[in-house]
């Protein structure tokens, strides 16, 4: 066949033999649709030069041979239809470098083997996904929980095994989930319960075992189905499945009967009655105790909503720019204080897109009042259709902690705000280091990267460079996983970051430690003073504690308290000289000699309550 408009549309005829590789000439089709017809042989990968593709269906021929990884080239694509050929081998992982695709990837009913690539996370876009009936093995990956605009999940009729990864809590927007004739084991998670736009749950004949759960889409069996599990149980007996045992140890019950042989049957009749008056006990219970914690559903915005908003990213509206984005300050009606504030990546910088995939995973990860609120990302198309990615988090006032400590024309910060702003950081690095799972890296700690509210409280921002650790092991400071490699900012990067050692939670206390002394000498850690050899910590650490005063910065005890008199003086000196302290053994050179994030935090709290002791005037 001969193709030469911007659409071609051949569905359904007798086309057969192979798809010409010439068909990477037609550089501006947008719409290809061969679907039904007899074609075979291997998908040319001259298919990688059509860059405009919108869409592609080929589902229901006879190709076969490996899914061509130039097709990760057509970035324009938002379906792809592969389903009912003979795909064989593994996915190519280069598909789900497609964060185009969002109106659907099947390649359903082929011969596809392998793992299912952990870039799959990459598909930030995707609703539906259809994997099913092909011979992938391994776990489900992790990373598909990356994958929020989930609507439909097919990955039924494969050899799947493991668990349903905990990830999957993410995706609460999604309608079907169709796991069945799979070999995967473990308990069906709690969380499924709280998912309202569930509305097919299929998990049938799989290992799956313990206790299913009770609440939500759980109650009504037309919407689950989990026949041919041979090790569920439930303790409702509408389903057909046995009566679970009323005790979490369920599981170690069922499998001891299982081994002795004794008719489980007929021991839960013996037992039912005293069953259910347990259960009916236990309900009651925990419908008190399992109240879900409330999940804010995340706004979708448009290009033309996100322009409006900023009056056409006007450069009056620009309030930051750093390597990988702008940031505009906008107005949208539907933000509580209207304000908000868009960071617009820098797609043709090297690293940028990467680093707004960086970004949606750490805000998708974590929830804390010291951090910048993201209220929604946005993966689209400019109106001139290039590809165009942005944040859209709280606008804050008062701006940056580096334009406080610089600006000639900002009052000077009181020795009370930065305590604040110290105990606020460390509050917030605390929790990424301590409190998520898996535990967040910051890695680009500075004064501008910490923005400040209306009360002048600290929250930590752009999470671009951000890493979460794999493996936790909370005894060590030194958990980490990937090598560093350049990243971070001049000065407050941690020397280790240097020369290759991987990234760690240390590395963070290291930057941490600059900023404060930076915030009380008002001395910038790369200030043309530090030369041959001299750092800012050394520039402190000499002066450190007799001469102290000499190198604050002079705003920082005000006026006032001169007059004040000499008791608050002494206080006051008293908490800068730990704070030094703090900031001088959080930036010692070797990671293993400084202190951990949740003792810093100990630290800087007594701190700020011993300068509260004081009643400075403000
Ligand atoms: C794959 O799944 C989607 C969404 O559930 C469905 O619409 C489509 O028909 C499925 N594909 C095949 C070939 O069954
Ligand atoms: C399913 O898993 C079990 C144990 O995990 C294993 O023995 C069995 O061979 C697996 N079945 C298939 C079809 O892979
Ligand atoms: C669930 O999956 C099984 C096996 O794939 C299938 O036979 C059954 O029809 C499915 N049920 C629903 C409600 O989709
Ligand atoms: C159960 O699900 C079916 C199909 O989605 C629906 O028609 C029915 O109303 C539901 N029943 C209850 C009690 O929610």
């Amino acid at each position: 066949p001969t193709v030469s408009k911007e659409v071609s549309q051949m569905e359904q005829n007798q086309f057969a033999g192979d798809l010409p590789s010439t068909i990477g000439n037609l550089a501006s089709l947008t719409y290809v649709d061969l679907s039904r017809n007899r074609l075979s042989g291997q998908i040319p990968s001259s298919i990688g030069k059509l860059r405009q593709l919108n869409n592609l269906f080929l589902q229901e021929n006879n190709f076969s041979g490996p899914i061509p990884r130039t097709l990760g080239d057509c970035r324009s694509l938002i379906t792809l239809n592969l389903s009912c050929n003979s795909f064989s081998e593994s996915i190519t992982r280069e598909l789900f470098f497609l964060d185009s695709l969002s109106a659907g990837l099947d390649l359903s009913h082929n011969q596809l083997s392998g793992q299912i690539p952990r870039e799959i996370g990459g598909l930030i876009n995707i609703g539906p996904l259809n994997f099913s009936n092909n011979r992938l093995s391994g776990h489900i990956p992790t990373a598909l929980g990356a994958c929020i605009r989930l609507e439909s999940l097919r990955l039924q009729g494969n050899l799947l095994d493991g668990g349903i990864p905990e990830s999957f809590s993410n995706l609460r927007g999604i309608a079907e989930i169709d796991l069945s004739r799979n070999n995967l084991s473990g308990e069906i998670p709690n969380f499924f319960q709280s998912f309202n736009s569930l509305k097919l749950l299929n998990l049938s004949f799989n290992d799956l075992e313990g206790q299913m759960p009770q609440g939500g889409i759980f109650q009504n069996s037309s919407e689950v189905s989990v026949q041919g599990n041979s090790m569920l149980c439930s303790s409702s007996p509408m389903l057909q499945l046995p009566l679970c045992f009323a005790s979490s140890r369920h599981r170690r019950t069922w499998r001891t009967l299982k081994i002795t042989g004794i008719s489980v049957a007929a021991l839960a009749l013996v037992c039912l009655s005293c069953v259910v008056f347990i259960l009916l006990k236990r309900r009651s219970k925990r419908s008190k105790q399992s109240d879900q914690p409330s999940y804010t559903e995340m706004k979708s915005f448009s290009y033309a909503d996100l322009a409006k908003a900023t009056n056409g990213f006007s450069p009056d509206n620009l309030v930051g720019s750093g390597a990988y984005g702008s940031v505009y300050k906008g107005v949208l009606e539907s933000e509580a204080n209207g304000m908000i504030a868009v960071k617009v990546f820098k797609l043709d910088q090297l690293g940028a897109p990467k680093s707004f995939v960086a970004e949606c995973e750490a805000f998708r990860n974590t929830r804390h009042h010291n951090l910048v609120r993201v209220i929604s990302a946005c993966s689209t198309w400019d109106n001139k259709g290039n590809d165009f990615k942005a944040l859209i988090i709280e606008y804050m006032a008062n701006g940056t902690l580096e334009s406080w400590i610089y600006s000639e024309t900002r009052r000077p910060l009181s020795l009370g705000s930065r305590v604040t702003i110290a105990v606020d950081m460390a509050a917030a690095l605390d929790y990424l280091h301590n409190s998520c799972m898996p535990p967040i890296v910051h890695c680009d700690l500075k004064p501008s990267n910490v923005l400040l509210d209306d009360a002048m409280g600290a929250r930590l921002s752009d999470f671009g460079l951000a890493k979460f650790l794999q493996s936790h092991d909370s005894s060590s400071t030194i958990t980490s996983t990937s090598l560093a490699g350049p990243r971070g900012s001049i000065g407050y990067i941690a020397p280790e970051y240097g020369i290759g050692n991987k990234i760690s939670t240390a590395g963070d206390v290291y930057s941490y430690g600059i900023i404060i002394l930076e915030m009380l000498t008002g001395k910038r850690p790369t200030d043309v003073l530090f030369k041959n050899g001299l750092s800012l910590q050394k520039f402190v650490g000499n002066a450190f504690p007799e001469k102290i005063r000499e190198i604050l910065d002079p705003n920082i005890i005000g006026d006032e308290v001169v007059d004040h008199g000499n008791h608050a003086m002494v206080g006051m000196l008293s908490c800068i000289t730990q704070l030094v302290r703090l900031g001088l053994s959080c930036s010692t050179e070797t990671p293993k000699d400084r202190p951990t994030m949740p003792d810093v935090y100990a630290e800087v709290s007594a701190i700020k309550r011993e300068y509260s002791a004081l009643r400075v005037k403000e």
